[in-house]
């Protein structure tokens, strides 16, 4: 289903102690995520992935949107030896809900 922009924006404060989104957004702990919706895996400029990261780059890894709710419902499962320190969303809607906030910048 089609997640709700609006609701995702809460959604997002689980994320914003690491990453900053919007025009001009910087790197933190984790990459600036404007944009991030397509974009190939580990291409966020100044930001230092993990070898993890870096491999699935390798193997060209694209942020569909379908990737994305793989990845957030438990990042680890997805790409073990990520950085990210974060359990994952086990709701469906709250993963749909916050990737289109994402997608909105
Ligand atoms: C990477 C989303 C929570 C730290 C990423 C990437 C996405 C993402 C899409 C891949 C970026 C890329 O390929 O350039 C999210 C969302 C979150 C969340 C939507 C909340 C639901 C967090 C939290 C932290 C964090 C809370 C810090 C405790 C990182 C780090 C990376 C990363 C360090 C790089 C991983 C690596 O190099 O292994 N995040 N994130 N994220 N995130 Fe998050």
């Amino acid at each position: 289903a089609e997640g709700d922009a609006e609701k995702g924006k809460k959604v997002y404060n689980k994320c914003k102690a690491c990453h900053d989104i919007g025009e001009g957004a910087k790197n933190k702990v984790g990459p600036a995520l404007t944009g991030i919706v397509g974009q190939e895996i580990a291409s966020v400029e100044g930001f230092s992935y993990s070898d993890a990261f870096m491999a699935k780059k390798g193997e060209g890894l694209v942020w569909t949107e379908e990737n994305l709710t793989t990845y957030l419902e438990k990042p680890k499962d997805m790409i073990p030896g990520t950085k990210m320190s974060f359990a994952g969303l086990k709701k469906e809607d709250e993963r749909a809900d916050v990737i289109a906030y994402i997608k909105s910048f």
